[in-house]
């Protein structure tokens, strides 16, 4: 068996994971990241692409921001449409001058290998059978099979970058987790295609036929999504099929604008809510999707695992290089206090703008009449702005 030795052992390469080890790498804190995959098919998925302020600050402290500033697209404020009409949310107004960036997940999480690369961090890929062991113990270590071989990785902490199904969270005793979950009875149908935005800011739409949003990755690619139903099957939505729905449930002006063609990515998504307490069992730590799951309105997913990965880097960073342990200590806390409010806000904004089965003549006036708030309400305004441009940390 192959024996390797590191400070902080990171299982899973997606945000979570690249974005530690490079801050890590940065402060000279010796740590590997292991995935079960490799870089093509980590790079294959594509998912939401809205970057809150801290976000970007933390591309930023990673050394990894270079494209991001050159390509994304600063974006002031979005649209709220309902009832025929659209509503400008003007973030930059109502935050006092703050804005979010859009920039796909994928281009960020490019930038981050290629930024490991760069600074010479160890990546280990398409790795089996993955244990985090002995982490209530002071001697933690992970054990893996790469090419038919056993190897070993004897560590201080192990980071759970592992996403939704991974090991780590899995690793817990149940006993030691408190899961909070609501699975919501729809999913999202989502495009690619090489076509301008319909307009230059998104559209969050709610209408009776459900929910719609227009985003995009480039002034010449869209991202568009619709409510569907939770066993609807992609194979089932053609592309013409896809776009009069979605034309059906923007405001006239807005569906006679927008350009269609063909989509060269269909998927559907389902939506829930999930947290996982704590985020740390002994020296293992539970970071971004392995910890909690966010549905997509509002896009929290990938900027709660950035603020879990600075609160876990802040503990990290203080125990090698200050020799405290008070911020490691406070990690779990901190994190799910952030957590949680994002939480409350992916929820509220899923339940206002969609389109409920059960949803009752009650429940549909007490919607309209959160959006006519809203609408209405600079005060109500701000709070939403304030919860979009993302929480500070
Ligand atoms: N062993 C090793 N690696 C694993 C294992 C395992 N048993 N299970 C999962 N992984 C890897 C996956 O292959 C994946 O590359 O962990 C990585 C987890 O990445 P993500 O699922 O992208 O999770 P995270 O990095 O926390 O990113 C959160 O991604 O899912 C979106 O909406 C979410 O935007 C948010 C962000
Ligand atoms: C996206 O561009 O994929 C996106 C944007 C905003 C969201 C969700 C997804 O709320």
């Amino acid at each position: 068996m192959g024996s390797i030795r590191t400070q902080v052992c990171i299982i899973g390469s997606g945000p979570s994971g690249l974005l530690l080890g490079q801050l890590l790498q940065n402060a000279g804190i010796d740590n590997i990241i292991l995935d079960r995959v490799d870089e093509d098919y980590i790079l294959g998925r594509v998912r939401a692409g809205v970057l809150e302020t801290g976000t970007c600050g933390l591309m930023k402290q990673a050394g990894a921001d270079g494209r991001m500033k050159k390509e994304g697209l600063i974006h002031h404020g979005f649209d709220l449409a309902f009832g025929g009409n659209s509503h400008n949310i003007n973030l930059l107004k109502l935050t006092r001058g703050q804005s979010v960036m859009v920039y796909g997940q994928t281009e960020l999480t490019r930038d981050l290998f290629d930024k490991r690369r760069q600074t010479g961090g160890q990546s280990i890929y398409s790795v089996s059978a993955v244990e985090p062991r002995d982490f209530d113990n002071i001697k933690p270590f992970v054990t893996f099979k790469k090419d038919g071989q056993n190897h070993r990785i004897d560590c201080d902490f192990i980071a759970g970058c592992d996403g939704f199904h991974g090991v780590s969270r899995q690793a817990v005793p149940e006993s030691a987790l408190k899961t909070y979950e609501r699975v919501y009875p729809f999913g999202w149908l989502g495009v690619l295609a090489d076509v301008p935005p319909v307009q230059d800011e998104l559209i969050y739409a709610n209408h009776e036929r459900g929910f719609a949003l227009c985003s995009m990755r480039s002034p010449t690619r869209s991202r568009y999504y619709i409510q569907c139903n939770s066993d609807d099957k992609v194979e089932s939505w053609t592309d013409d099929a896809f776009w009069d729905e979605l034309r059906r449930r923007l405001p006239v002006h807005l569906a006679e604008a927008m350009k269609t063609g063909p989509s060269f990515e269909k998927s559907i998504a389902p939506l829930r809510s999930f947290v996982s307490e704590p985020m740390r069992f002994g020296s293992l730590f539970t970071v971004g999707d392995a910890a909690h799951i966010v549905p997509p309105t509002g896009a929290k997913g990938l900027n709660l695992a950035a603020s879990d990965v600075h609160y876990l880097f802040e503990g990290l960073r203080d125990y090698y290089l200050e020799n405290s342990k008070i911020t490691l200590d406070a990690y779990s806390e901190r994190a799910l206090m952030r957590v949680w409010k994002a939480v409350r806000f992916s929820w509220w904004m899923t339940t206002m703008l969609h389109r409920f089965p059960s949803s009752t003549g009650f429940d549909q006036k007490i919607q309209t009449a959160d959006l006519n708030y809203i609408a209405q309400s600079e005060l109500a305004q701000a709070s939403l702005a304030e919860n979009y441009v993302g929480l500070p940390y």
